[in-house]
């Protein structure tokens, strides 16, 4: 008996339907329904699926995982080979002038001739794979190998949920698709995360993460691991028209429901590809994966074909470096630093390494938990990252490098890490809160570590601003017995300075001068120079705005506190804890009556509520915020959020690879605003 016409269309619709939510879901990132109302379409699949065998198809969604553990992975042959990209490893912009020099002189170009026009795109850091789609349907994932064979690991690759069985559209008969597989950071996070907590092996970097998990044979295992694609590229095609240059080539794969970054762009011309490189430079340490440079393609496939291939590379595409984040080092010691607050924060001192381009010799361990669950220890190798202007710190062990007492790798050479006991700075004891990950001194101002970086924050240009008082200058006063609080500064003179190493009559008066100068201050300034935990510059300006003077500020309690836009429980409690303390209040009084003032401004009665009346729409990641928080912010901000854009629509909030939203805003006239502008809107309010 044949399956009832009415189950095979429902199956057909239904497998249709997942697929498009899993695109919304995993390209787009943004679910069109509830997980629930996902679930039930998949959960109905799978049951008509069951009961007519006949009805399953190889695209069905129900068919990502499964399969057994293969015992090698076959190989497959490229028809058109896997090539690789010459590297312009000059990370500065020669990189994107010498290689538009290259291709203008290669298609002999007069240099009155128009820009060459380039696709520039990100060279992600992960593994390069070739879909084989026949009629539209993924038949064969292989790996690039040499690039002549690769590896047969269509298994794996089908439990990505980003990759479409089935292509959307009218497909060809033969579509080949290139393109890179790589595990985000955040999914290589929260996998990590994971493992640790079931004390199982973590992963040394995401490009490990995914590399490993394409050539793992056990299918099931591949899938517990959170991979993404982005497509590139093409290998053979039959039956389709190719798109006349690059750029369209993305536009088709993309209209296929293939997963293309968003970022790629035409660029005419060398200035076009440095500034395209300077670009996604500033912008790679927000990326939630890594890469490791740009890649520029000549655009138009004309061009691409006159200029032809050398050996396995093409003369019309070249990758263009960024400096590498990670780097291995090794720790030559582990010490202490004690911070203004205290803060105990173990630092690795490493042999000098290159790495994000600097030289880096410290590294943070962050905490005694963070140090000892790494297990880093003194002459280890380790992995250091130093990404952006982020505090480099070290990633991971290299434990086969570890040395030990004998020649047998036995017992290892040094100890775990641990924390002292007494202050390297002053002696006094170290303590641990019970819930707390960090151990602090509990020497307060005595312990001339705290004393001194609360003076060197105090004085600093965004704080209270007194030109000339550095560390070093700061490490005299504090050595003489000169300063013990910031009040003190106040009472110095030109003939106590002028006594000082290296210090002559001009520079004490003009530092005198910059003291006498700070007097007259802001209060947002005030505070942030007074050096409260949690109290960064912005919460500053909130507080100043909200109280309007320091008595307020003073008196208000945690729940006073955390009617401030931003200010939480933990912010809340740190203020509190900080006024409440005898010697602070003492040290405010001495500021006081040294003439340290500001203008008073209105305290803030009620609550705000800037975006009362507004709608906005999400799409796309933020870079900092979640879904879910910035639906919180917004409506604890009395607006609202709708699901999706309309001529009621008052903003659209877009994120990294906004979907169809955005072209709705754009239709519609919408304002989109990205993530800083909404968290302005949430303090401010709409401007009208
Ligand atoms: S195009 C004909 N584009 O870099 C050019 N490759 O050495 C073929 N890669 O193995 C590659 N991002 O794994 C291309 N946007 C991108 C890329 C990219 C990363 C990798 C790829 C390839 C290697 C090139």
């Amino acid at each position: 008996m044949g399956v009832p016409e009415a189950a095979a269309a429902r199956a057909a619709w239904l497998r249709s339907e997942i697929e498009r939510h899993n695109h919304a879901y995993y390209v787009l990132d943004f679910p069109l329904v509830p997980d629930a109302e996902f679930d039930a379409l998949f959960r109905e699949l799978q049951s008509l699926e069951a009961a007519n065998p006949e009805l399953l198809t190889a695209d069905s969604p129900t068919q990502r995982v499964g399969g057994k553990p293969l015992p090698a992975f076959a190989p497959v042959r490229h028809v058109v080979p896997m090539l690789s990209i010459r590297t312009e490893t000059d990370t500065g912009p020669d990189g994107a002038i010498a290689f538009d020099a290259r291709v203008r002189r290669l298609l002999t170009l007069a240099d009155d001739a128009p820009p060459v026009a380039y696709a520039a795109e990100l060279k992600f850091d992960g593994l390069a794979i070739s879909l084989r789609y026949v009629d539209g349907l993924l038949v064969q994932a292989a790996t690039r190998g040499d690039g002549e064979t690769g590896e047969d690991v269509t298994q794996n690759i089908r439990t990505i949920r980003q990759i479409p069985l089935r292509l959307n559209g009218e497909a060809p008969p033969v579509l080949e698709v290139r393109g890179e597989v790589f595990m985000s950071r955040p999914d290589f996070e929260r996998y990590n995360a994971r493992q640790r907590g079931l004390g199982k092996p973590t992963l040394v970097n995401p490009r490990n993460g995914a590399a490993g998990s394409v050539r793992q044979l056990d299918p099931k295992l591949a899938a517990e691991r959170p991979l993404s694609f982005y497509a590139y590229g093409l290998g053979e095609t039959q039956g389709w028209q190719r798109p006349a240059s690059h750029s369209e080539t993305l536009d088709a794969l993309a209209a296929f429901r293939l997963p293309v970054c968003a970022h790629h762009v035409v660029a005419f011309g060398p200035s076009e590809l440095v500034a395209f490189h300077q670009q996604i430079l500033a912008q790679r340490d927000r990326l939630p994966f890594d890469i490791d440079g740009v890649v520029y393609k000549v655009n138009a496939v004309a061009e691409q074909e006159r200029l032809g291939f050398v050996s396995r590379e093409p003369r019309w595409a070249v990758a263009h470096k960024y400096p590498a984040e990670e780097a291995l080092t090794v720790v030559e010691a582990i010490d202490v630093q004690v911070g203004r607050t205290g803060a105990i924060t173990p630092v690795a001192r490493l042999k000098p390494v290159f790495v994000g381009g600097v030289t880096v010799t410290n590294a943070t361990l962050h905490n005694e938990d963070e140090a000892r669950r790494k297990d880093v220890r003194i002459g280890d190798t380790v992995v250091v990252r130093r990404a952006g202007d982020v505090i480099p710190e070290v990633v991971s062990v290299v434990f086969d490098r570890r040395p030990s007492r004998d020649l047998f790798g036995g017992e290892p050479l040094h100890p775990p890490f641990a924390l002292p006991d007494f202050c390297p700075e002053c002696g006094s004891t170290v303590v641990r809160g019970e819930d707390e990950a960090i151990a602090r001194c509990s020497g307060g101002l005595v312990c001339p570590a705290q004393r001194k970086q609360a003076l060197i924050h105090f004085a600093g240009r965004r704080a209270m601003d007194i030109e000339g008082l550095g560390e070093k200058l700061v490490d005299q006063l504090v050595a003489a017995g000169l300063v013990h609080t910031p009040a003190d500064l106040y009472r110095l003179s030109v003939e106590t300075l002028a006594g000082l190493e290296r210090m002559g009559e001009k520079s004490a008066a003009n530092l005198i001068s910059a003291i006498d100068a700070s007097r007259q201050t802001s209060l947002n300034r005030f505070i942030f120079a007074l050096g409260i935990r949690n109290v960064g510059e912005a919460t500053a300006r909130d507080l100043a705005r909200h109280f309007g003077d320091l008595d307020g500020l003073m008196a208000a309690d945690v729940y006073a506190l955390q009617s401030v836009p931003d200010v939480g429980p933990v912010v809340a409690a740190s203020i509190v804890e900080f006024f409440a303390e005898a010697h602070n209040r003492e040290v405010i009084a001495g500021l006081r009556a040294a003439g340290v003032q500001w203008p008073v401004g209105q305290p803030v009665v009620a609550a705000v509520q800037p975006l009362v009346g507004k709608t906005l729409v999400l799409t796309g990641t933020l870079p900092t915020l979640k879904r879910d928080d910035a639906k919180a912010r917004i409506e604890a901000a009395g607006g609202k959020v709708a699901g999706s854009v309309s001529r009621k629509t008052d903003y659209l909030v877009a994120g990294d690879e906004a979907g169809s939203k955005l072209d709705k805003a754009y239709e519609l006239g919408v304002a989109v605003i990205d993530e800083a502008e909404l968290l302005k809107l949430l303090v401010k309010g709409v401007e009208e």
